[in-house]
């Protein structure tokens, strides 16, 4: 087997997530795409054919006429990714669910259902949602404060991790000669009492072949960043630069070993945005029009309210400074809004230029040539700044020019497969299976008795 190798998936946002209000005037994009399984089915046939290792599904419950089109009409991640499952047969599918709003019995059910139903190729990205409206879905009159969410998010995935164990593999001998279907011994309840969560078990389903969905994380905050280290597989984040991609390793990698963990078995997967021209020169200035072709200043202005829990920032002067708004995003996206204020200070901005400046158009590291773009993700990934990338997929013209003339090169040069190496998602990702709790406790237990 080849040595360590980029990670790829894409993220697919059809009508345009946060920022791309306009993304779907695209003639290529169908107006109705984000609720056209036929569309998803397209897209995850050709990242599979590119050897992608994962379909990402983005996902939240909480929307306002101002959420970019994307998220104002979208399937359910679960629901969609099992047709995904059934129209594949290699690439991983990774689907948003939330500890906050979601109880763990349900979480475990339906991944645990997903996974055998695509033959071990499923992933949890758990998030503690940001959308404090959230809470107004789920008879809650306020969302949890970050202590809360995150402890919340804690004894979940623990939950979740049980459930799954509940029986060890061969807990079913299905024996027709003498009856016996299920090992009473090989079933396992949780008996689980908590702070947050009261789960007796067992769970109602066998493990897939890769043992467990693997388990994704993101949330960037101090809270997020220790339930990545402590729990997942791998974490979804995002790195404005080499240097900062290679911070947020480290800080990850040693709060893994803090926790006892190898930092191997955590990969660290930022979602970039790539653009591709004939020259430097060309795919900056297409990154630039299509920026500002995708958004424009009123959209911004009324969605740039989301990380502050939907304040509404069209009450204010535009050309007065920053306002003092920091509060409002306590129990949201806290993270991003402490970033945005940060820097308006620090630069002292008015409301219009803090605006403008965090959703003017990008300036993504990954935008040049084929050559260039390739050289850059190599670059990161040697330099351990990540183990693999999500790619946002925008424009479909741009996708195709990343699949059809920037993999070619990194192919050539072995830093991304030409093959699958293996049918699941945790094969794909060089993960290892875990083993059954019940089933290594046993094991344990006969290697310590001393041999007469
Ligand atoms: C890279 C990244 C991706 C995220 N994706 C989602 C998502 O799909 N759905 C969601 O509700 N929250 C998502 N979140 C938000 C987190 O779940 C979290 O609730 C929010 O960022 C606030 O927490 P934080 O301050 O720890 O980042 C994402 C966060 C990051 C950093």
């Amino acid at each position: 087997m080849a040595g360590r190798q980029l990670k790829l998936g894409i993220a697919p946002t059809p009508t345009g997530g946060p920022g791309k209000n306009y993304q779907w005037l695209d003639p290529e994009i169908p107006g109705d795409a984000s609720v056209d399984i036929d569309w998803y089915i397209a897209q995850a046939r050709l990242a599979e054919e590119a050897k992608f290792d994962f379909v990402f599904i983005v996902d939240s419950q909480f929307i306002t006429p101002d959420s970019p089109p994307h998220y104002l009409n979208r399937l359910e991640p679960l629901t969609l990714l099992s047709a995904l499952a059934v129209t594949t047969r290699h690439i991983g599918l990774i689907g948003t669910l939330t500890t906050s709003y979601n109880e763990p019995f349900h979480v475990a059910r339906r991944f645990a259902s997903l996974d055998l139903i695509s033959k071990g190729r499923a992933g949890w990205n758990v998030v503690t949602s940001g959308d404090a409206g959230t809470a107004g879905n789920f008879g809650l009159d306020e969302h949890y404060d970050y202590d809360t969410r995150y402890a919340r998010g804690l004894e979940h995935i623990e939950v979740v991790r049980g459930l799954w164990d509940s029986y060890e593999d061969d807990a079913f001998p299905r024996d027709r000669r003498t009856r016996l279907f299920l090992d009473r011994s090989r079933q396992h309840a949780l008996n689980h009492r908590g702070e947050h969560f009261s789960v007796v078990g067992p769970l109602n389903i066998e493990r897939s072949r890769q043992g467990q969905p693997v388990v994704f994380q993101a949330g960037d905050s101090e809270q997020g960043r220790d339930l990545g280290a402590r729990t997942a597989d791998a974490i979804f984040t995002f790195a404005a630069s080499l240097e900062a991609g290679q911070a947020f390793y480290r800080d990850i990698s040693e709060r893994a070993v803090a926790y006892g963990r190898n930092p191997d078995e955590i990969l660290i997967v930022p979602g970039i945005s790539v653009t591709i021209g004939d020259t430097d020169a060309e795919a900056r200035e297409l990154e630039r029009t299509q920026g500002l072709a995708d958004n424009d200043f009123d959209a911004a202005l009324a969605e740039f309210g989301r990380s502050f829990g939907w304040h509404d920032f069209r009450q204010y002067d535009l050309d007065a400074p920053f306002p003092d708004v920091l509060h409002h995003a306590e129990r949201s996206f806290r993270t991003q809004s402490e970033r945005i204020v940060a820097v308006a200070k620090e630069k002292d901005l008015t409301l219009r230029q803090t605006v403008e400046l965090f959703s003017g158009p990008p300036r993504s590291p990954f935008t040049g040539t084929a050559e260039t773009v390739a050289n850059e993700l190599q670059r990161w990934f040697e330099a351990r700044a990540l183990d693999g990338v999500n790619i946002h997929t925008g424009h479909p013209a741009q996708l195709r020019r990343f699949i059809d003339e920037v993999l070619p090169i990194l192919r050539e040069r072995g830093v991304v497969r030409s093959e699958y190496e293996s049918d699941t998602l945790r094969g794909n990702l060089g993960l290892p299976i875990p083993e059954n709790v019940h089933t290594r406790a046993r094991r344990e237990a006969a290697d310590a008795v001393p041999v007469a």
